[in-house]
């Protein structure tokens, strides 16, 4: 036998079996952001390494070190790695923004060359959402409202929390860098190479550290919400007092910053603690001037993404009354002369008259037992069975496969029947 060949580390198929989990989840998304009234858009997977580059940040990790990136002749592309740097690239592009308010939302595959565990992947699923030209913090809570109704909907509403912050101006951020760097210059000692490095690259990543003595070295740190410049404070404080009334509970984490560098103001992230190191399924923030850093009139903007792989993970973990929907509802089953075209008009016309039944009709040939075994393999609620008499006749024997009961109608009859069926 020839060699097979495997997938790539961290690149995960879904099977037949996962799929209707998958697609649950994923009209819950689209129904939830639908009946907000934002849009759909839809972005390339690879666009030139310059945008990532200048979006995200050179001195991220998910530029450093992370992206999938290639020559094509010679222009350097990459796999995109988030969904927020095309949909402002295209947004400019196309002059969606200009002078004009726009929710967006999409879906799809991305890509970070992280290692690969539980919950984190190397081609993962995000559902994201990017609302441009709504400066106040009205829209901000929206985003929140929006996600919290989404863990309802998904029942893991029990499971995830709401870490909130403000990261304030760039300005305010430069002032709290020089007082953090001063401060863990103190610490020197309890730093790893790596943190080493950020604290002159990316001071604020170590405030995400995983080491337990740096943390608790850090509780002592400066906070960036008393380096705020008043306009952010303002903001933040609006933000919060719209969440209370609004019935939100969610804790203002002051490390709270995120990986990617385009971000102010509004940072936040829902968290759980039900999958292990892989927690955040959501993160987002506001960032007011990407659309300007990437060319565009200086427009704001403010939004999340949510790992899809993560959220059916908690999904599986949490939430068990789930009714999926059965792949196969009737499967038509025929032997002998003269009963495959019928068969095959009686399948058609139900897949006619009732489009929400799953119909599937049997093709590999062989007698009834073989074909009922089919159908009991694929879960199938009903079989409806045309031998040679019943082909003859107009009939069809229908036959409950969990019951057991079978009876004779007339094939004309069979979709009155089904409607009413139980
Ligand atoms: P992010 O925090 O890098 O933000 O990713 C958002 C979510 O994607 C994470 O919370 C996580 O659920 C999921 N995710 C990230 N990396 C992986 C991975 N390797 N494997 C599985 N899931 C992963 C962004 O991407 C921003 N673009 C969000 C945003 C939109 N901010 C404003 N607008």
């Amino acid at each position: 036998m020839a060699k097979t060949i495997q997938a790539i580390r961290g690149m995960n198929d879904c099977s037949p079996t996962e799929s209707p989990l998958w697609q649950w989840v994923e009209s819950k998304v689209r129904n939830v952001l639908q009946s907000y009234g934002y849009s759909e858009v839809r972005m390339p997977i690879v666009e030139s390494t310059p945008l990532f580059a200048r979006a995200i940040g050179e001195v991220t990790d998910v530029v450093s070190k992370e992206m999938y990136t290639f020559w094509d002749n010679d222009e350097q592309l990459t796999l995109r790695p988030e969904g927020t740097a095309g949909c402002v690239r295209a947004a400019i592009e196309h002059g969606w923004i200009y002078n004009n308010e726009q929710r967006l939302w999409y879906m799809g595959p991305m890509f970070r060359h992280e290692r690969p565990q539980k919950g984190r992947y190397r081609q993962f699923h995000q559902a994201g959402v990017e609302v441009f030209g709504i400066a106040n913090p009205e829209i901000d809570a929206e985003l929140i409202l929006l996600t919290a109704r989404l863990w309802k909907e998904l029942g893991i509403d029990q499971h995830v929390s709401l870490q909130l912050n403000s990261i304030g101006s760039l300005e305010a951020r430069k002032n709290y860098r020089s007082a953090l760097v001063e401060f863990l210059q103190q610490h020197i000692d309890l730093l790893s190479d790596e943190e080493k490095e950020r604290l002159e690259k990316n001071p604020l990543r170590i405030l995400d550290s995983k080491n337990q003595a740096l943390q608790e070295v850090l509780n002592g740190a400066p906070k960036l919400l008393d380096y705020l410049d008043e306009e952010s404070r303002t903001h933040f404080a609006q933000l919060c007092t719209l969440l209370d009334e609004m019935g939100i509970v969610y804790e203002v984490n002051p490390k709270l910053v995120r990986g990617l560098d385009y971000y102010n103001k509004t940072v936040f992230e829902w968290v759980t603690s039900a999958l292990g190191a892989q927690g955040t399924v959501c993160g987002g923030g506001r960032y007011d001037g990407l659309v300007e850093q990437l060319g565009g009139h200086a427009t704001t903007g403010v939004g999340f993404a949510m790992g899809l792989e993560r959220l059916v993970l908690l999904v599986q973990e949490v939430n068990q009354n789930i009714d999926l929907p059965r792949a196969v509802d009737i499967y038509v089953v025929h032997t002998g002369e003269g009963t495959t075209l019928p068969a095959f008009q009686l399948a058609e016309k139900l897949r006619t008259d009732l489009p929400h039944l799953r119909t599937m009709t049997h093709c590999s040939g062989g007698n009834f037992k073989k074909q009922f075994k089919r159908a009991d393999k694929v879960g199938a609620k009903f079989a409806l069975v045309i031998g040679e008499s019943e082909a003859q006749n107009q009939q069809v024997v229908v036959k409950d496969l969990l019951g057991g009961e079978q009876q004779v109608l007339a094939q004309a009859d069979v979709v009155d029947f089904l409607k009413t069926a139980p």
